[in-house]
C-alpha cells in the first residue's frame, strides 16, 4: 500500500474506532445533520453536499437560520440518526459509506446528540453569490442570483451568534474569490474567529494578486480546492468556456509559492487539492491528471459527473462504458485506479451481471500483483 492510501485507510479506521468509543453505530449514524449548514445564492438551506443542492431543509425567505436549524425537516433527519433507523440516508451509507468521511468525523467531539440543537451549526458552507466568471459546461451555478445575503436577513445575526462558534467554514459557489462578500466573510470570522478553518474551492482563473494574499494570510485553511478537468489546452476550453488552461497553471504555480511564503511566515499550509471532474470529453486523462498532481506533491481529487447527464458517462451503452473501463484498466496499476475510486465505483456498478463480474475480477488481480 502507498503511503497516502495508506494514511486514507488508517484515517477511516481511525473514524470507526472514534465511532465505536461514542458507542455510534457505523451504519446508523451521521454527524452532518448535528454540525453543517449550507447557505445557497438563492436563501435554500442543505445540510449536506452529498444529498445535492435539491435537498433543503428550508428557505430564509420564510424563515430565520435559527428556525430553519431546529425546523421539524431537520430534526426528523436527526431523530433518524439518534435512533438508529435511518432511512433518508439510507443508500448513502450503504453504498458510499459518507458517514464515516475522515474529513467530517474531524468534527465528532463536538456534536451534541440531541434532535433540538442548543448551539447554531458549527460549520457554515457560505455559498452566497452565483456570480462566475466562467461558463462551464456541466455547471449552471453560475445563473444563481447574487446579493440575497444582506445585514437584515443575515450577517447582523451571523456576526453575534453564528461566526464566533464556527469551527470550519466552506465556500464554493459561483467563484467565490471574485465576490466581494467572500472578502467581507474573511475579514469578519478572522477579527472574531481566527482559529476557524477555511476550504475553498476556486476556478483559479485569475490573476493572485498581493492584496488577496494579504488578505488570506488572515485565514487558517483546511484545504484549497483548485478546479482544473483537463490538462489539455482544447479540452479545458471546451469544458470551462470562457476559460484558457494557461491562466490556470500560472495561478496553481502562484498559490504553490504563497503556499510556501506562509509556511516559512508560521501560517497554515494551503493543502492544496486538485480537482478532476471526470466527464465524456475528459475521461482518457485519469492516469495524467493523479501524475501532473504527483510531480507536485499536492492530491489529486478525481470526482464523477453524475448530472447533467450529457455529460455524464453514465450515458454512454453498455459497450462504450465497458470500453472506457477496460481501457483504464489497460491503462493503470492498483494506486493509479484507487484514487479514482470515485469515477471506478459508479462505472462498475453500472455493468449488467456479467460485465460486472469480469471487472471485478480484473480489479481483484490487478490488486494481487500490487501486493
Ligand atoms: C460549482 S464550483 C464553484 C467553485 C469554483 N467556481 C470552481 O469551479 O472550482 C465547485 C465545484 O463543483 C464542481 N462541479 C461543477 N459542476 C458539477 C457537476 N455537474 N457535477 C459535479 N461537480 C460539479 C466544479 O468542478 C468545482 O470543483
Ligand atoms: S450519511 Fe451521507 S448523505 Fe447522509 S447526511 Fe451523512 S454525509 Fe450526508
Ligand atoms: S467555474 Fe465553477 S461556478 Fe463557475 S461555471 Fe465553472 S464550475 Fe460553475
Amino acid at each position: 500500500m502507498k503511503k497516502d492510501q495508506l494514511s486514507t485507510f488508517l484515517e477511516t479506521q481511525n473514524t470507526i474506532k472514534d465511532f465505536e468509543s461514542k458507542g455510534l453505530d457505523t451504519q446508523g449514524f451521521c454527524l452532518v445533520p448535528f454540525t453543517n449548514i449550507i447557505l445557497e445564492p438563492n436563501g435554500d438551506v442543505g445540510v449536506c453536499r452529498q444529498k445535492g443542492t435539491e435537498f433543503t431543509v428550508g428557505n430564509l425567505r420564510e424563515n430565520t437560520l435559527e428556525e430553519v436549524w431546529n425546523g421539524e425537516t431537520i430534526r426528523k433527519w436527526r431523530r433518524e440518526f439518534l435512533d438508529n433507523k435511518v432511512s433518508n440516508c439510507s443508500s448513502e451509507i450503504k453504498y458510499k459509506k459518507c458517514n464515516l468521511c475522515p474529513q467530517n468525523n474531524q468534527l465528532l467531539d463536538y456534536v451534541e446528540y440531541s434532535e433540538v440543537q442548543s448551539n447554531l451549526p458549527i460549520k457554515l458552507t457560505a455559498n452566497f453569490n452565483g456570480f462566475c466568471n466562467l461558463r462551464c459546461q456541466m455547471c449552471d451555478v453560475w445563473e444563481m442570483p447574487n446579493g440575497f445575503y444582506t445585514e437584515e436577513n443575515f450577517w447582523s445575526f451571523a456576526r453575534k451568534d453564528l461566526f464566533p462558534g464556527l469551527h470550519e467554514i466552506d465556500m464554493l459557489s459561483g467563484e467565490p474569490f471574485l465576490q466581494n462578500d467572500t472578502w467581507k466573510l474573511i475579514d469578519e470570522v478572522s477579527s472574531i474567529n481566527p482559529d476557524c478553518k477555511w476550504t475553498i474551492t476556486t476556478n483559479a482563473h485569475y490573476q493572485l494578486s498581493e492584496k488577496m494574499k494579504n488578505e488570506l494570510n488572515k485565514i487558517s485553511f483546511k484545504n484549497l480546492i483548485i478546479s482544473m478537468d483537463s490538462l489539455d489546452d482544447e479540452t479545458y476550453a471546451k469544458i470551462r468556456k470562457r476559460g484558457q488552461l494557461k491562466t490556470v497553471r500560472e495561478t496553481l504555480n502562484d498559490f504553490l509559492s504563497y503556499q510556501k511564503e506562509r509556511m516559512e511566515n508560521g501560517l497554515s499550509s494551503l493543502s492544496i487539492k486538485v480537482n478532476f471532474l471526470i466527464q465524456k470529453d475528459n475521461w482518457r486523462e485519469i492516469k495524467n491528471m493523479i501524475q501532473f498532481c504527483e510531480d507536485r506533491e499536492i492530491s489529486p481529487f478525481i470526482t464523477f459527473c453524475h448530472i447533467p447527464s450529457e455529460h455524464s458517462l453514465l450515458d454512454l451503452s453498455d459497450d462504450e462504458r465497458m470500453r472506457i473501463i477496460r481501457s483504464w484498466l489497460g491503462d493503470m496499476d492498483y494506486q493509479t485506479l484507487a484514487k479514482a475510486g470515485r469515477v471506478i465505483r459508479p462505472m462498475v456498478d453500472s455493468l449488467s451481471g456479467i460485465d460486472r463480474a469480469e471487472v471485478l475480477s480484473l480489479i481483484q488481480s490487478l490488486k494481487m500483483s500490487a501486493v
